[in-house]
């Protein structure tokens, strides 16, 4: 299962991201926004980020105007790895190697179409399981 979250910039895509993961039948629940009308990136990277370090979601997409705001809000939050990707190397290497849990977007910055593509890599990447990996992120959750 998979949380969605985005801010009003992020409204746009996060609706294309929802019907794309819909034509893949992935399962997902929307933490909002659920209109244009301005509102704060905080609130959406937070409700998200909380449900998939509850365990309760697997993974989490997260969108704002620029991906950043939301991104940082995200990493506040203990357990969390968000990944803000504008292209798909990155989308499968933080996979690969950072195990990113949630992947954030910025629908400012990406068109729709590679944004789609970067939400499949992220998805259909595993971890890696590398020991060197494992080490490092583990050292990321002592600090
Ligand atoms: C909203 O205008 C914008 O600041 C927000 O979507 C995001 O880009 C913040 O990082």
């Amino acid at each position: 299962m998979i949380a969605v979250g985005s801010d009003h910039g992020g409204f746009e895509l996060k609706k294309a991201v929802c019907r794309h993961l819909d034509s893949r039948g992935l399962k997902y629940k929307d933490f909002g926004t659920y209109t244009d009308e301005s509102c704060d990136y905080p609130d959406f990277g937070k409700a998200v980020a909380k449900a998939v370090a509850s365990g309760e979601y697997e993974s989490g997409i997260i969108i704002c105007g620029t991906g950043i705001g939301i991104s940082i809000t995200a990493n506040k939050v203990p357990g969390i790895r968000a990944a803000l990707c504008g292209d798909c190397f990155s989308a499968e290497a933080t996979r690969l190697h950072n195990d990113a849990n949630i992947l954030a977007l910025g629908a400012r910055v990406v068109g729709e179409g590679l944004a789609l593509k970067i939400v499949d890599t992220f998805l259909d990447t595993p971890f890696s399981n590398d020991e060197r990996h494992i080490r490092r992120i583990k050292k990321i959750e002592e600090l």
